[in-house]
């Protein structure tokens, strides 16, 4: 099985009450699922290799750590994964983008697959699929399975509210994908809406409803 890791930090924690509230504007939603992304990002970005190198402080010459520069990609799930993609860039501004287009059928609740456009040298990063809504799962499965025939070095999955029943199908799926997440609530509904959850991210991040 594949690690979660739940980030239940005091600023994500206060952040995520605002946006699952009704009366939480567009704008202030955008702005929190972004700000929420970035916080994530610190935590799914932790094993990241360093070396050591030799610098020169107003002091003396010591020795301090820098980024082995490891090739990263993020890559959105349309239309609500979009959101979290600045706040993910704020802190690796270099990570090339890809895009995976999926709605989920209403009534199937499978996801249906219109767009796919990844960075022509995907083989040699480490991806981070982003989605604010893990909640079957199926449409990370679909995307995490589009992104695998094209062999990247690793995959990890970064969303905000994911429901039990998604994290174990994905983990079932793809046991080698680690989940970062800022919240587990408690199930879906008969409609396969997370509960107590936002509603539906990409409505409220676009206006769209
Ligand atoms: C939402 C969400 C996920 C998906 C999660 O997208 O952003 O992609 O549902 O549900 P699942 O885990 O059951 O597949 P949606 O299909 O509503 O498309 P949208 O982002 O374009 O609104
Ligand atoms: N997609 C959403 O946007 N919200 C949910 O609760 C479930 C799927």
């Amino acid at each position: 099985m594949s690690n979660i890791t739940i980030t239940n930090h005091p600023l994500i924690q206060h952040k995520l009450s605002i946006l699952r509230r009704t009366s939480t504007s567009s704008k202030d939603f955008r702005t929190l699922i972004k700000e929420i992304a970035t916080l994530l990002c610190y935590e799914a970005t932790r094993d990241l290799p360093l070396h050591e190198i030799e610098i020169e402080t107003p002091i003396c010459t010591t020795k301090a750590m820098a980024l082995d520069g490891k090739k990263l990609a993020v890559v959105p799930i349309l239309r609500a994964g979009l959101g979290m993609v600045d706040g993910m860039l704020d802190l690796v501004p270099s990570a090339r983008v890809g895009h995976i287009g999926l709605y989920r059928d209403p009534e199937t609740l499978k996801p249906v697959e219109y767009y796919c456009k990844l960075p022509a040298d995907i083989a040699e990063r480490d991806v981070f699929v982003v989605d604010p809504m893990l909640a079957t799962g199926g449409s990370a499965i679909d995307a995490i399975s589009q992104i695998k025939l094209r062999k990247p070095r690793n995959i990890k999955f970064v969303c905000i509210i994911s429901a039990p029943e998604g994290v174990k199908a994905l983990q079932e799926a793809h046991p080698d994908v680690e989940i970062f997440c800022a919240a587990m609530d408690e199930k879906l509904n008969e409609h396969g809406y997370i509960v107590p959850g936002l509603g539906d991210a990409g409505d409220r991040i676009f206006g769209t409803k």
